[in-house]
């Protein structure tokens, strides 16, 4: 996508910057983690995470990841979402492999991009798209605007998707599913500087890398409970050390959303 590219892109100058100032944050060669699913984990199924969702587009591609909410309401991230037209975009439930044919196909009636967004690394990163066609999938609770406390530094998160299985590798044709801890903004301020926008985004992943979401999964879910708490958003690379993945903080867009929800 050229919006995570950039996103990419703005946190590599930031980096090599800091870099200059601090070589202690710069992973050694050594120090890469090796290269594994979604990155690190396990394969799952639609089966198992009933609410996620491919996007794909209208030849059937899938480009981002998304989170069943309400029958006829799927939310992603919005630089995902830049750039597309409904009648371009695809939401499929119930598909639990890319090259699969099963499950349900929804075009998308409308596209609502979070007005603030501009890139990711600024925040605002969320979208809600509305389906011609209601999913008969189990949809996701997602956090009220009061649940802040669930970012708690440590927390265990879940993360799913189809995306690369590494920093340069090639998507998953199953989906897969990770856990990371959630880190301490503090934390992800020192790996990503001004990039990280506190009020709009919630870091996950371990000190050493070696698990994270990566290209492809952004858009879906970053579970706290069970509930959705967090969109993929981006990060430096994927899976790296000292480079956790950056999810948009969903207490700040819960109202935001629940208006689209309820639109
Ligand atoms: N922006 C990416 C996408 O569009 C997601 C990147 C997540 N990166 C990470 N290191 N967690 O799929």
């Amino acid at each position: 996508m050229f919006g995570l590219r950039r996103a990419r892109q703005t946190a590599a100058t930031l980096v090599a910057t800091a870099a200059a100032a601090a070589t202690a944050l710069v992973a050694s060669p050594t120090a890469t983690a090796a290269p594994q699913p979604i990155v690190g984990g396990t394969t799952t199924t639609t089966t198992a995470y009933p609410f996620m969702m491919q996007i794909t587009d209208a030849s059937g591609n899938q480009f981002c990841g998304g989170t069943l909410v309400a029958a006829k309401k799927v939310v992603t991230a919005a630089h995902c979402m830049v750039g597309e037209s409904a009648g371009n975009v695809r939401v499929v439930g119930g598909r639990t492999y890319l090259n699969g044919t099963n499950g349900t196909v929804s075009k998308v009636a409308k596209i609502w991009i979070n007005p603030d967004y501009t890139d990711a690394t600024n925040g605002h990163d969320v979208a809600v798209l509305t389906l011609s066609t209601a999913m008969s999938y189990t949809p996701a609770s997602y956090v009220s605007s009061s649940q802040t406390s669930v970012y708690a530094a440590g927390t265990t998160a879940r993360i799913l998707g189809w995306g690369t299985t590494s920093e340069n590798g090639s998507s998953s044709n199953q989906l897969r599913t990770a856990t990371v801890p959630v880190v301490a903004d503090s934390s992800c301020k020192s790996s990503y500087g001004s990039d990280f926008v506190q009020t709009d985004m919630v870091c996950a992943g371990y000190t050493s890398g070696g698990t994270d979401t990566c290209q492809g999964d952004s858009g879906g879910p970053l579970l706290i409970g069970g509930v959705l708490a967090g969109i993929t958003s981006w990060g430096e690379g994927c899976a790296e050390a000292g480079y956790p993945g950056v999810y948009s903080r969903l207490t700040t867009f819960s109202d935001l959303v629940t208006a689209q929800v309820n639109s």
